[in-house]
């Protein structure tokens, strides 16, 4: 949540600091503002809403070889001018950036107010410009370290003096932080999209470190002022991904990508000869993975729905005993954690803070962490024991549809190499190796029914209250078309178990109320036809995703989306298509933002 952008060099750095914060808009997008540092002088504007609306209220000639940037989402005061970033010290002097919360600002501001100054905002963050007024006795890089040893709570910060133009300093707690190394230039970002069209050179900060970049050099150290050494990694996305091409909105166009991401999941990962997978940076030999008996996934959001279809990958394929956590409950639950098991850590962004903190909890108690993830070098990717990347590419919209399908194919993957090391026959890691690696065409003659799956989102999209009904391995799958419906068009829906409608939710069901069956041609399949004719003695508007051929749904229900057969534990991969595009034309058709949906970011760093 928040992002950030920092610069010095040699250029004027007003075009990045806002092409930077465009591109990290979807970490939020209340408020924003810049800072830049010209002849000892900060200028600074912020205003509210979208980084176009502060965009215009730029000056036609501002200069600036340094400065800093930041898009808000707002958790400590109102969505305000005022309480957008940068914050400057009351002498105007210092100015800051920063993602996080902190936890004694309270403290901090009441202490300061008392020392004479005056706060024009309300948000915890303006304590950190304030303290390094306070704190200053002639050297900018004490100050800053004197002030972030006073802060308790997250942070990411970057820091700009205006008496020394040769450096910014930056501090990373709990919040992203990355260099990139330019030519004669350094930039700090919150993550590297922010700079992927100016270098592809990185260096990612840890927590507790604090480091000063000048424009051709930067150093780093702890907290005790230990230098550190740092390694810079190379970028393997290209600017090019970020961008829209010739679809209206990320998210669809991030739909249309899954047949190419999925390959990309499994590339390179399968042994098809003998009907297994190869996950190289488990960092694991085989007689520790053989040794598994039960499995934990920590995730949130939609990688915990990932996880959820995942548990009946491994109890299926692997016999596993798998355990699904929402990281913000497990972590204060005092986890148990049993002998001989191996936890997940599944998140797009890799920078998610409660499955981060989950993962740290479990780390503590001994259990080891792989981490699922997409974004290369991000907190859980770095600090898990182990894991698979995704490789989706960048996924822009807050929505998540692209990486939501990588991961099912990572767990897919996992399965089957433990399925293979336990019970499951080479015949049969053949055959499934092979339904694989159909998916992705599957996929695309999904895809070209977007045109009929657009017809059924707009019949349905004036009403308010969508049910989404699906057995076994399906079940998952509607918690996530519900989380996608609900997100992007603002319409209340709700994912449930089919066999669980008549404990309470049927109650809902009227003729305005559409409930969509996912049913796919499995061994719950005349289950599922019981529900469906349950609903529809009760007046519901039926809609299903079923299987091509399947005249016995079609003959019960209003509307059909029909998916390709496939092994039924692979259906997850192709029925979810139809409903991520459902959830999008809903919102294309009620006007809704739907790559930047009201109140949410797509990386949530803060608790
Ligand atoms: C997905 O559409 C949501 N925006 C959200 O639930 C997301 O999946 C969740 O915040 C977890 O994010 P992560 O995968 O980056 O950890």
């Amino acid at each position: 949540m928040c992002g950030i952008v920092g610069y010095i060099g040699k250029e004027n750095c007003v075009n990045f600091l806002v092409e930077g914060l465009k591109r990290l808009e979807y970490r939020g997008y209340d408020s924003s503002g810049i800072c830049v540092l010209n002849e000892k002088k900060l200028s600074c504007y912020k205003k509210t809403g979208k980084i176009v609306n502060m965009e215009s209220t730029l000056p036609s000639e501002v200069i600036g070889k340094s400065g800093i940037g930041h898009t808000r989402w707002a958790t400590h005061g109102e969505v305000t001018d005022a309480n957008a970033h940068p914050h400057l010290s009351a002498n105007g002097k210092f100015a800051i950036v920063h993602n996080g919360i902190i936890e004694n600002y309270q403290v901090l501001r009441e202490k300061l107010i008392a020392d004479g100054f005056e706060f024009k905002s309300t948000s915890d963050s303006e304590v950190i410009a304030m303290l390094l007024e306070k704190n200053f006795s002639g050297n900018f890089e004490k100050a800053f370290y004197q002030t972030l040893s006073l802060l308790e709570g997250t942070y990411g910060i970057v820091a700009v003096f205006a008496d020394e133009p040769d450096y910014l300093m930056v501090g990373r707690k709990g919040s992203p932080l990355v260099l990139g190394i330019g030519d004669g230039c350094t930039f700090v970002a919150s993550d590297v999209s922010a700079f992927l069209g100016h270098t592809k050179q990185a260096v990612y900060l840890e927590d507790n470190e604090i480091c000063k970049i000048y424009a051709d050099s930067f150093i780093t150290t702890d907290f005790t002022l230990e230098k550190k050494q740092k390694e810079i990694a190379t970028i393997e996305w290209d600017a090019i991904e970020l961008d829209k091409k010739d679809y209206q909105h990320f998210m669809l166009k991030e739909i249309f990508e899954q047949p190419e991401s999925v390959a990309r999941a499994y590339a390179g990962r399968i042994l098809a000869d003998i009907g297994t997978a190869k996950l190289g940076g488990l960092n694991m030999e085989p007689r520790e993975l053989a040794a598994v008996d039960n499995i934990g996934i920590i995730a949130c959001g939609t990688s915990y729905h990932a996880g959820l279809v995942g548990s009946y990958l491994l109890e299926e394929l692997a016999r596993l005993q798998t355990v699904v956590h929402i990281a913000s409950e497990i972590r204060y639950k005092n986890p148990i954690l049993r002998r001989n098991s191996l936890q997940f850590a599944v998140s797009q962004s890799g920078e998610t803070i409660d499955t981060l903190l989950a993962m740290r909890e479990f780390q503590r108690k001994g259990g080891k962490v792989l981490g699922v993830c997409n974004v290369v070098g991000s907190s859980i990717a770095r600090e898990s024991d182990g894991g698979v990347y995704v490789h989706s590419g960048p996924e822009v919209a807050v929505a998540s549809t692209k990486a939501f399908t990588s991961q099912l194919t990572v767990f897919l993957l996992f399965s089957i190499l433990m399925g293979r090391m336990r019970d499951m026959s080479q015949y049969r890691g053949v055959q499934l190796i092979e339904d694989l690696q159909q998916i992705p065409q599957k996929m695309e003659s999904i895809l070209k029914k977007s045109e009929q799956i657009a017809e059924i989102a707009k019949k349905y999209a004036g009403l308010n209250n969508f049910l989404f009904l699906g057995r076994g391995i399906s079940y998952p799958v509607v918690m996530e078309a519900a989380l996608k419906l609900k997100e992007v068009s603002y319409v209340h829906s709700e994912g449930y178990a089919a066999g669980e409608i008549k404990h309470g939710p049927i109650a809902l069901v009227d003729k305005n109320t559409p409930v969509v069956f996912v049913v796919p041609q499995d061994h719950l399949h005349d289950k599922m036809v019981s529900n469906i004719q349950e609903v529809k003695a009760r007046g519901g508007r039926l809609i299903a995703v079923c299987n091509e051929g399947d005249e016995k749904i079609r003959s019960l229900v209003e509307d059909v989306i029909e998916v390709p057969k496939t092994e039924p534990l692979f259906s997850p991969l192709l029925t979810i298509l139809p409903l991520q595009l459902m959830s999008y034309y809903v919102a294309k058709e009620l006007g809704c933002d739907i790559d930047q949906p009201r109140n949410l970011a797509k990386s949530v760093t803060v608790e």
